[in-house]
C-alpha cells in the first residue's frame, strides 16, 4: 500500500481552523478507503512562531519540506505584523526558492454555491494558472531617500524567457487535457512595453506546439469584463503573478465564495514538493468564532490527493465536498447557517458512506 508524508503548516488567522479540519478529513478518508497511508507532520510556522524564533520558519525550512511528498498550507498574516513581513517571511519564503512556478487554481460552481452572475447560466468551469515564481514578485527594488519630499519607491517586475515559455506551455497542456480545449493567454502589453510585450511573443510561439488547443489573447482589465460578462467564454486562462493573483480572487467571488477556492503551488519537475493551500488568508475578521468555511482547504487536499497519485481518493473526497454542498450544510459566506465543525462533520459523514 502506498504510503505518504505529507507536511502540514497552518500558519495564522483562519489558516489552523481550516488546515486542521482538512487533516481530519483525509484522514478519515485514507482509513474509511484502506487503499492508502498518510501521515501529517504538523510544522509550526507563522506569527506566533517567528514572535519566539524572530524569523517565520526554521533555518533548513527549504531542506525539511523536501523530506515531504507534500504540504498543506493555511495562511499567513496577522493584525499585529506589517504584511510584506509575514508574507515575504514564510510563504513567499517558500514558493519562489523552491521553484513552485505553477500556480494551478480550478474555479467552479456546484451544487449549493451560489454564483452571483445571471449571465452565468450553466454556472463557471474556470481552470486558472497562475506564474509562481516572478513578475512583481521577484522581490527586486527598494527604496532610497526614505521619509524624505524625495523619497523614491521601485517595485522591479523581472519576466524571464525561460519562466514564462514554461508556463506558458504548462497552461497549454492544461487546456488541452480539458473539454473545451481552450485557452485565453491575459497580459496588458498595450501599456507594459517589455516583459509584457516579451509574453505574448512567447504565447504566439509555443501555441504552435499545440494545434489542438484554441486559444486567445486578452489585455487583463479587459479580461475582468468578459469574466463578468461572457463568463461562459472562458475555460483555461493564464497569466502573471500579479493579474492571476487579482483575477482568482474575482473568479473565486463569482464561484460563491473565497472561502471555497482551492490552489496548487506546483513544481511540474517533481524535483520539490508542491504546496496546496486555500486562495484565501487569514480572515481577522472571521478568525477564532469557528466559522471559517474549510471547503477551500478541503478541495485544496483533495488537488493534494491527486498530485501525489491518489486520484480516485481525490474524486471520492470532491464528490463528498459536492454532497455536503448540495445539501444545503455550508457556511455563511455561501448564505448557509453551519459553522466549521458542522461541515466537518458533514463531510466525515459522506466519508463513512463510502464504506457501502
Ligand atoms: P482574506 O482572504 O483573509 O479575507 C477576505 C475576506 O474573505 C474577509 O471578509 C474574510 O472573512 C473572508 N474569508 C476569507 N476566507 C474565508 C473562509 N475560509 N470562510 C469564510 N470567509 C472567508 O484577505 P485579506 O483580508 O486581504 O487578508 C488578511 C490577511 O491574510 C493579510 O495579512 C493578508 O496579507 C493575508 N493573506 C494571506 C494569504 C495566504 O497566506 N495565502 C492569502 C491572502 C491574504
Ligand atoms: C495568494 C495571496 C498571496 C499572493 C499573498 C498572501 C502573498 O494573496 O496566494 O493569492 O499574493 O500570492
Ligand atoms: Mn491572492
Amino acid at each position: 500500500m502506498s504510503s505518504y508524508k505529507i507536511a502540514s503548516i497552518p500558519g495564522d488567522g483562519i489558516g489552523p481552523e481550516v488546515t486542521n479540519a482538512a487533516v481530519e478529513v483525509v484522514e478519515k478518508l485514507a482509513k474509511t478507503l484502506g487503499t492508502f497511508q498518510i501521515n501529517f507532520t504538523h510544522i509550526p510556522w507563522g506569527t506566533e512562531y517567528y514572535k519566539k524564533n524572530g524569523q517565520y520558519v526554521s533555518d533548513n525550512a527549504l531542506d525539511e519540506l523536501r523530506q515531504f511528498d507534500a504540504a498543506i498550507f493555511g495562511a499567513v498574516g496577522a493584525p499585529d505584523v506589517p504584511d510584506h513581513i509575514s508574507l515575504w517571511g514564510l510563504l513567499l519564503a517558500i514558493r519562489g526558492p523552491l521553484q513552485l512556478y505553477a500556480n494551478v487554481r480550478p474555479v467552479r460552481t456546484f451544487p449549493g454555491t451560489r454564483c452571483p452572475l445571471n449571465t452565468a447560466t450553466k454556472g463557471i468551469d474556470w481552470m486558472l494558472v497562475r506564474e509562481n515564481s516572478e513578475g512583481e514578485y521577484a522581490g527586486q527594488g527598494g527604496r532610497s531617500h526614505i521619509g524624505q519630499e524625495w523619497e523614491v519607491a521601485t517595485e522591479v517586475a523581472i519576466f524571464t524567457r525561460v519562466a514564462i515559455t514554461r508556463i506558458i506551455r504548462f497552461a497549454f497542456e492544461t487546456a488541452q487535457s480539458r473539454p473545451k480545449k481552450h485557452l485565453t493567454v491575459v497580459s496588458k502589453s498595450n501599456s507594459m512595453r517589455n516583459g509584457m510585450v516579451l509574453w505574448d511573443e512567447i504565447a504566439t510561439s509555443v501555441s504552435k506546439e499545440f494545434p489542438d488547443v484554441a486559444w486567445d489573447k486578452m489585455l487583463v482589465d479587459a479580461m475582468t469584463v468578459r469574466m463578468v460578462w461572457q463568463p461562459e467564454s472562458i475555460d483555461t486562462i493564464v497569466g502573471t503573478n500579479l493579474h492571476m493573483d487579482i483575477l482568482s480572487d474575482l473568479a473565486a467571488a463569482l464561484a460563491g465564495s473565497i472561502g471555497i477556492a482551492p490552489s496548487s503551488n506546483l513544481d511540474p519537475t517533481r524535483k520539490n514538493p508542491s504546496v496546496f493551500e486555500p486562495v484565501h488568508g487569514s480572515a481577522f475578521d472571521i478568525t477564532g468564532k469557528g466559522v471559517a468555511n474549510p471547503v477551500g482547504a478541503f478541495w485544496s487536499a483533495a488537488e493534494m490527493l491527486t498530485w501525489i497519485g491518489e486520484k480516485d481518493a481525490s474524486d471520492k473526497l470532491m464528490s463528498c465536498i459536492e454532497n455536503v454542498c448540495a445539501a444545503g450544510k455550508v457556511t455563511r459566506d455561501l448564505g448557509g447557517q453551519c459553522d466549521t465543525k458542522e461541515v466537518v462533520e458533514a463531510v466525515c459523514a459522506e466519508i463513512e458512506k463510502l464504506k457501502n
